[in-house]
């Protein structure tokens, strides 16, 4: 089995390089934007007639949430164009597409976790862009699994995690919002997760607990286990650190961005638990495991 993954060079991209070797079945193809711009079509058509991928792992996107809200044209290209591009060579291939979202396409206005048929309402461009990302697959293409996620950090790329450490490093005292609340997402748990979803997806026997159903494609949530502020994931991770540092929690108001954020953004997983029989870690035990491992 044949799984090509775009955007390797980014976080998700290389959280997938890190656990696939834990899948000898696989034959993972990774093409990073050098390789495969998924906004350029021929690029696209190109790839999948060489590697002929039965799926593919869109972990290409435009990311940067407040520098789209000025280059919303290129945000527009990347996470909406290049989605299509993707579905449109599925569909051409019969190659199953799964397809990244986020959080951000809801406003953040429930109190309750976020469920897959609850109604989007981006509050901003980058938002907007990943719910037609979304809806420009859905029109070309039925054999997709789109998988919103929220907070992704890790050891590989940029992240919250990141850049919270290196501050530590050049600061005494640092002010983080203590008012938005959402999870965590570790992006290995979530590379392995879409990892579970393609093997439930072609072998459904081989899962252990997996009801056989005719399909299941469609819209999942996935994050860490659990809740927290921005402030509370700080201090977690400077706990965990064994950093001493003077940790101010901070109202929104305080930390104007570009792009304004969901309040609250925690995801329901009950649907993708149920469907791909998945345990979801806790996001604390995650962020431990990686903090101690590095
Ligand atoms: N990070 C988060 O907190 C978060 C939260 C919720 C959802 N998500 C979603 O999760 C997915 C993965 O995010 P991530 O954190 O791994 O993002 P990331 O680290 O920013 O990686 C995105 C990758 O996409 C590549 N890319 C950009 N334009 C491309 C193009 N035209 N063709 C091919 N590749 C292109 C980038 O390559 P270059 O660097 O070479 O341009 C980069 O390697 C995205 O769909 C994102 O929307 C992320």
């Amino acid at each position: 089995m044949v799984v090509l993954v775009t955007g390797a060079n980014g976080q998700l991209g290389q959280a997938l390089r890190y656990v696939s070797g834990n899948y000898p079945e696989i034959t993972f193809v990774f093409c990073d934007s050098a390789d495969l711009d998924i906004t350029n079509k021929q690029d696209c058509e190109a790839v999948f007639d060489q590697y002929k991928p039965h799926y593919c792992i869109n972990a290409a996107a435009y990311t940067a949430v407040d520098k789209a809200e000025s280059e919303p044209e290129k945000a527009y290209l990347i996470n909406v164009v290049g989605a299509k591009n993707l579905a449109e060579t599925c569909q051409k291939h019969n190659a199953v597409l799964l397809h990244v979202s986020t959080d951000f396409v809801f406003d953040g206005s429930k109190t309750t976790p976020y469920t897959e048929e609850d109604q989007p309402n981006p509050t901003g461009v980058y938002g907007q862009t990943k719910l037609d990302g979304e809806r420009a697959i859905q029109e070309v293409l039925s054999n997709y699994y789109i998988i919103r996620t929220s907070w992704v950090y890790s050891q590989f790329g940029n992240n919250f995690m990141k850049t919270m450490l290196r501050l530590a490093s050049e600061r005494d005292t640092l002010s983080v919002v203590n008012d938005q609340i959402g999870t965590p997402t570790h992006a290995v748990d979530l590379a392995e997760a879409l990892i579970r979803i393609i093997l439930t997806d072609c072998h459904p026997e081989l899962v252990e607990g997996q009801q056989l159903t005719i399909n299941n494609f469609g819209i999942y949530n996935f994050s860490n286990e659990g809740q927290c502020s921005w402030y509370e994931f700080a201090r977690k991770i400077f706990e965990i650190n064994k950093i001493t540092i003077n940790l101010l929690p901070i109202p929104t108001s305080s930390y104007p961005t570009p792009a304004e954020r969901p309040k609250y953004s925690v995801l329901d997983k009950n649907k993708i638990k149920e469907t791909f029989c998945l345990e979801i870690k806790n996001w604390e035990d995650s962020l431990k495991r990686i903090l101690i491992s590095e």
